[in-house]
């Protein structure tokens, strides 16, 4: 049976959907000091997928309800997955003091669940704090099935070195295109510096491909770099859009921003049910 957080039920119906399974009913309340409440009222099964991008805190103390409600319900088996794994970026201390957030909330996860899985995360070594080790499932080739079919001598451009294999997976998806990466210092959370490469966009088609857009800061400063450009289209896995996001990539001239269903909402223009229930049928 698939249980849903709150902030993946679409993407919770879809992969009931292709898995052939029942979608729980799951009533999400809060008391009134603000405390969450996420209960199951109709589960019977012996094993419990629960479908959570924890997309927040709340969502993440939702997740870790929903495994126990399963559990407690009757469910022997308790598989988490995790479409977009929230804390994710926090994968070290930067600096003295500062925790290691991305195991601290793995390891909490991991005591409600028998198996993880979590799609494209921000670093694949992430997959370690999770006990057993997280699978990751990979949906980065789907982002190539929005483009056009006739994109102009295109180029497969990541903001950062980091984002070159991703850009490289949309590329094959596509078929044709350049590979080219971009050099990004973050000076703060929102605050970023791009420095361009020497790729001749001039009357190309450019797709920009990112694992996550949050803030925007990143797109837009990069995007900065290619007023030679034909089109530019913005692609990642996980589209956060936060704050003013879409304003500034709207205000910098992109044609179209997308992503997948991993967080939920208008970008969301491909479905990572495929894959996740290919891997949980594997
Ligand atoms: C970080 O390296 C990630 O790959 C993304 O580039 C980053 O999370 C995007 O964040 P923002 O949209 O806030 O610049």
């Amino acid at each position: 049976m698939i249980v849903s957080g709150s902030a993946s039920q679409t993407l919770a119906a879809a992969l009931a959907a292709e898995l052939g399974e029942e979608l729980a009913l799951v009533e999400y309340d809060r008391f009134p000091d603000g405390e969450l409440l996420a209960a199951l009222s109709e589960f019977a099964a012996e094993r419990a997928i629960v479908v959570a991008s924890t997309v927040s805190s709340d969502a993440h103390l939702e997740l870790l309800q929903l495994q126990d409600a399963a559990r407690e319900t009757g469910a022997e088996e308790v598989v988490t997955v995790l479409p977009y794994m929230g804390y994710g970026r926090q994968d070290a201390a930067f600096e003295a003091g500062q925790p290691v957030s991305a195991r601290a909330v793995a390891r909490a996860i991991s005591t409600g669940a028998d198996r993880v899985l979590t799609v494209n995360p921000h670093e694949a070594d992430v997959r370690a704090f999770f006990e057993p080790t997280a699978e990751v499932v990979d949906a980065a080739g789907r982002l190539a099935e929005p483009l056009p079919a006739a994109l102009v001598d295109p180029v497969f451009l990541a903001p950062d070195a980091g984002a070159t294999a991703l850009a490289g997976t949309v590329r094959d998806a596509h078929g044709t295109g350049e590979v080219d990466h971009f050099e990004k210092r973050r000076r703060s959370g929102a605050d970023v510096e791009i420095t361009p490469s020497g790729v001749d966009v001039a009357g190309r088609d450019v797709v920009v491909v990112d694992d996550i857009v949050a803030t925007g800061s990143t797109m837009s400063e990069a995007i900065e770099h290619l007023t030679d450009a034909d089109r530019v289209f913005v692609a990642c896995v996980h589209p956060l859009l936060i704050r003013n996001a879409r304003l500034k990539l709207a205000r910098a001239g992109v044609e179209t921003v997308y992503g997948t269903d991993t967080v939920e909402g208008p970008a969301s223009a491909v479905s990572v049910a495929p894959a996740i229930a290919d891997r949980l049928r594997s």
